[in-house]
């Protein structure tokens, strides 16, 4: 019988009861012994202990012991979350800060015999420069991997779908450090503020109650400057009453409840909070309310059949509430977890990668924006027209799949005008048309004795129409009201029972009758349809004033 398999010296590791199986050696094929590895290293499945197979080309597996390497804490660079373990021969990426890199620029390191290759350990990079980290949407020219000092790069930003601008960055020896982070009139910095901000750090700003935030919510530190600053534009929009919430109640707080005001809810004993119990004031409506559900009717949650999660951890069917479960995704490395809340996991595990989206674009006509951080799905930014301008449908853009969504417009005016505006008892002598180029001009006419007062010739400047006229109403004569006064118009050829805004009437009064004060007088002025009648009674002989 053929005996190809003497005593196998494995590396790393040894024989279980080795000293009771070696009088047994050399052995035919097909005989199989339990083996164990050392501390740090494992059998190719991970695990302590495996078996080790005679065969016809000797033992296998021929390495049955290989290094296990931890992914952990990356000295200057990105840790992971938790330990991820590797195993000989297998690479992981290495996210140094900036100004720090691997030795020789590498990216990777390798799990080897004698663990990490190179260590896990980002050194600072010398006088020469590497490429900025900056958007994918960058391109940059000359490509080089390392640039030498003075050398000077010119970028091509491009910027959503609108704008391709040349963006000029003359990245000398270093990417230098920036200022404290400018002050944000009625807002600021969102978390304490660090002493030193360097190169590609990010400040997210935050603004006071009663105060909207416009442009990028964020900004950046880009080789000693920071980009712009977002501003806080006042929101007069109030919110209603504070709705009530079904067994909770709420810390009561006085009206008017202003944008960016919070109140506090809680629940009765008996019940959980499901979703948060802030509750605030935005855009002149509240959040999404809580809801307060009797703790013994909780839901519970099914272990998730969604394609790629897989390594469910603890490996439980159902899950209470409020308990957390980790998972990992096929082809990946790290866990994700999410926590069972009333029968639904939160967040939703899923495999899907989650785009960021790049840099917001500049909107045609809004505010300045020039941003170079990148934002999460789902993250919003709000946009400010520049003067004269003003956004149509919304004011928001979303990033979701890592593009951005419903992006406003700001329009208005080109300088254009709309239709003139309409007058009462009046109209403009051309036909009107739906919109009119800067600096055009109609002219208005009145009605049949209406009196057109200011100017008749209207002009569209900066998208708006100056002050149209008034039509203002003639003075109605009519003979009851000359009875009543006892007069009678002075004229017999012109016996006017309409008279225009601005014009005289002249009256006298009825034979045998006399005025009976000289206010009003008996002539007298017709304004915007009203006169002041004079009036007059019977003379009398014996009145005082004779
Ligand atoms: C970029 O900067 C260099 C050096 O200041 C200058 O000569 C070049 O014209 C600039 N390019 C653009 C597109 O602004
Ligand atoms: C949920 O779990 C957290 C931490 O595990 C704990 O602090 C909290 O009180 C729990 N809440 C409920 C409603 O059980
Ligand atoms: C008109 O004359 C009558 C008779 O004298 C007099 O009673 C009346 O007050 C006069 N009307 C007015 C408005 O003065």
């Amino acid at each position: 019988v053929l005996k190809p398999c003497d005593f196998p010296q494995i590396k790393n590791g040894r024989l279980h009861n080795e000293e009771r199986y070696r009088p047994y050696f050399p052995v035919p094929v097909g005989k199989r012994f339990h083996y164990l590895c050392n501390s740090g290293f494992v059998t190719a499945s991970r695990r302590y202990w495996g078996f080790i197979h005679c065969t016809a080309r000797g033992w296998r597996p021929a390495v049955p012991c290989v290094r296990q390497c931890v992914f952990h804490k990356v000295e200057n660079g990105e840790s992971p979350y938790r330990q991820i373990p590797y195993s000989q021969g297998e690479s992981a990426k290495v996210k140094c800060y900036p100004g720090y890199s691997l030795p020789n620029g590498q990216d990777t390191v390798t799990c080897t015999e004698n663990g990490w290759s190179p260590q896990l350990k980002c050194i600072r990079v010398s006088k020469e420069c590497s490429i900025p980290l900056l958007s994918p949407h960058l391109f940059v020219n000359p490509r080089n991997d390392k640039y030498k000092i003075f050398h000077y790069l010119d970028f091509r930003l491009q910027c959503g779908h609108f704008h391709l601008y040349l963006y000029n960055i003359s990245t000398v020896d270093k990417v230098g450090p920036c200022d404290q982070p400018p002050e944000l009139l009625n807002g600021e910095v969102k978390g304490t503020k660090k002493e030193e901000y360097s190169h590609d750090d990010v400040v997210e700003y935050v603004c006071n109650p009663r105060y909207l935030l416009k442009g990028p919510n964020k900004i950046q530190c880009v080789d000693g400057k920071w980009t712009t600053l977002p501003i806080c534009v006042e929101e007069k929009r109030t919110c209603g009453d504070i709705p009530e919430l079904e067994h909770g109640s709420v810390h009561f707080s006085i009206p008017p409840y202003n944008h960016g005001e919070s109140v506090e809810f809680t629940c009765l004993e008996t019940f959980t909070m499901i979703g948060s119990g802030s509750v605030s004031c935005i855009n002149g409506r509240w959040t999404q309310l809580p809801k307060c559900v009797a703790t013994d009717q909780l839901e519970k949650c099914k272990a998730p059949k969604v394609t790629g999660v897989n390594g469910i951890q603890p490996n439980k069917k159902e899950f209470h509430h409020n308990v957390s479960m980790d998972y990992k995704c096929r082809g990946k490395k790290e866990y994700k977890h999410s926590t069972c809340i009333n029968g639904r996991w939160d967040p939703e595990p899923t495999c899907r990668e989650e785009e960021s989206c790049p840099p917001p674009p500049q909107i045609p006509n809004a505010q300045v924006m020039q941003t170079t951080v990148k934002y999460q799905d789902g993250e919003k930014v709000s946009i400010l027209c520049q003067d004269n301008y003003r956004t149509q449908d919304t004011e928001e853009m979303v990033c979701r799949d890592g593009r951005w969504q419903s992006l406003p417009r700001c329009i208005g005016s080109t300088g254009k005008c709309g239709p003139p505006p309409p007058i009462d008892n009046g109209d403009i002598t051309s036909f009107p048309l739906p919109i009119y180029a800067p600096s055009s001009s109609v002219e208005y006419q009145c009605k049949y004795l209406y009196q057109l007062q200011g100017n008749k010739k209207i002009t569209c400047r900066n998208g708006e129409w100056s002050e149209p006229p008034k039509c203002l109403h003639p003075c109605v004569i009519s003979e009851e009201i000359m009875e009543r006064h006892n007069i009678t118009l002075r004229w017999i050829e012109n016996q006017k029972l309409y008279i225009k805004s601005g014009d005289y009437a002249e009256f006298q009064c009825k034979s045998g009758y006399r005025q009976t004060n000289t206010r009003p007088p008996l002539r007298t002025l017709c304004i915007d349809g009203h006169i002041d009648f004079p009036s007059c009674s019977i003379y009398m002989i014996n009145s005082k004033d004779e």
